[in-house]
């Protein structure tokens, strides 16, 4: 489905990015899988090589919340290929403390991951699309960008801003070709979810008419399928992956 596509997916080295990553390799996609460190992105891609030799995939660690880092990276890799047609900013944290524990500071590191970097990573791609004609920018939200949740007000503050950026920039570039989707995941499998703690975790669970926690592959199930031809006529959307999570 995405033959000789070119993709950048950031917080590509496990959960949700990684079976992302794997997904578009698997739909004969090149990947550039962006990570924090050195060591975690070359540990994913060996783990990729190990099940496909012949996947066309590379690594970059910028600093992400950095504009000139992001721009130096892009820079490389369209000049390895020549072009870049679809972003997925997926990297991202989560925090469940309560207002009255909140610091300024995780407030900013937050925002500074959920949000700035994707201002970053999306401001950089866009001279290259517009210049090739047009592009896909993808965004990981959450559902609780929906409707919020009851401790953590910075997670979905930040997840609020996301859909605010994909609904914009989806308005703003369309004339050029490019669209602009989020996909608003549920509770999924990943470490992320670990970091929850039970007791808030299986009230959650029973809120779920499907039954069961969702996995990494239904996200990144729904990218695919919003990176490829089959959504041309979509953008400015965000299609949630939750199982119809009642909240
Ligand atoms: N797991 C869920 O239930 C769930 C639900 C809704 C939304 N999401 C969103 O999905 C995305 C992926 O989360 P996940 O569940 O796979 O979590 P995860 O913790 O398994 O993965 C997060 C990814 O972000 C990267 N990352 C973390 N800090 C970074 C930094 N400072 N710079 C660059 N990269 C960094 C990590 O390396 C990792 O690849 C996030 O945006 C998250 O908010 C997850």
């Amino acid at each position: 489905m995405l033959d000789g596509k070119v993709a950048i997916i950031t917080g590509g080295t496990r959960g949700i990015g990684f079976a992302t990553v794997k997904k578009f390799l698997d739909n004969k996609a090149k990947v550039v899988l962006f990570g924090s460190k050195k060591q975690t992105v070359n540990k994913a891609i060996d783990e990729l090589k190990k099940i496909n030799k012949d996947y066309e995939v590379i690594g970059l660690f910028p600093n992400i919340c950095n504009l000139k880092e992001v721009e130096k990276a892009f820079d490389k890799v369209q000049k390895k290929y020549g072009k870049i047609d679809i972003l997925v900013n997926n990297a991202g944290i989560c925090s469940m403390e309560s207002i009255y524990d909140y610091t300024e500071e995780n407030f900013r590191k937050i925002m500074d991951l959920n949000v700035n970097a994707v201002f970053n990573c999306s401001k950089a791609v866009v001279k290259y699309m517009k210049e090739n004609k047009g592009g896909v920018i993808l965004n990981t939200s959450s559902m609780v960008s929906l409707y919020g949740q009851s401790s953590g007000c910075g997670y979905p503050a930040s997840k609020f801003a996301v859909n605010g950026l994909t609904k914009s920039l989806a308005r703003e570039l369309g004339r050029d070709n490019i669209r602009v989707n989020a996909v608003a995941p549920g509770v999924i499998s990943t470490d992320m979810i670990k970091s929850v703690p039970e007791e808030k975790l299986k009230p959650l669970i029973n809120t779920i008419p499907l039954g069961r926690i969702g996995n990494p592959e239904d996200v990144a199930n729904a990218f695919l399928f919003l990176a490829s031809d089959m959504a041309s006529y979509i953008t400015g959307d965000i299609l949630s992956v939750d199982g119809a999570i009642i909240n």
